[in-house]
């Protein structure tokens, strides 16, 4: 018996974990909501880029696995914040889009959330 209830205790856990590595991103694209740096910027960068954009082998010379890799990359400019190379790339229309094909692009509300991220500063919060 108490080896049973061990082994759903066990299987119990593990699930927990799991779930737990699940990448939450908070909606921010309301009007009035803010949007913050850890709990929306970077999980869309975790889910869709950092694969390809890590510190260990940075594509294109650039990592997004964390705020101070953005910054450095200079891919984002606040005082012209539309006309950064980082919105150039999530919008554009040619070959040079984020995520490349076959990927799936960001979806309107993910691209607004990061624009509106820049044009408020670009701030670590
Ligand atoms: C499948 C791999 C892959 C994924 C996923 C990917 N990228 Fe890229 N990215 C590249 C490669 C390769 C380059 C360099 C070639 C180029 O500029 O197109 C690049 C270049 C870039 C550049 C230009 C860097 C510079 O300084 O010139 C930006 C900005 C960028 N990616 C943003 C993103 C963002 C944001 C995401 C996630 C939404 C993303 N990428 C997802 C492979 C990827």
């Amino acid at each position: 018996m108490r080896f049973f209830l061990g082994m759903i205790l066990i299987l119990t856990t593990s699930c927990t974990e799991i779930f737990k590595t699940e990448i939450d991103i908070a909606d921010c694209s309301n009007s009035d909501t803010e949007c913050s740096y850890s709990e929306s910027i970077q999980p869309i960068f975790t889910l869709h880029c950092t694969v390809c954009h890590n510190s260990t082998s940075p594509d294109g010379g650039l990592s997004l696995e964390s705020y101070n890799d953005l910054i450095i990359g200079n891919v984002i400019d606040v005082a012209d914040s539309l006309n950064s190379k980082l919105i150039h790339r999530i919008t554009g229309e040619n070959s040079s889009i984020m995520p490349p094909p076959p990927r799936d692009r960001l979806g309107a509300s993910k691209i607004h959330m990061i624009s509106k991220w820049i044009q408020a500063g670009a701030i670590n919060n």
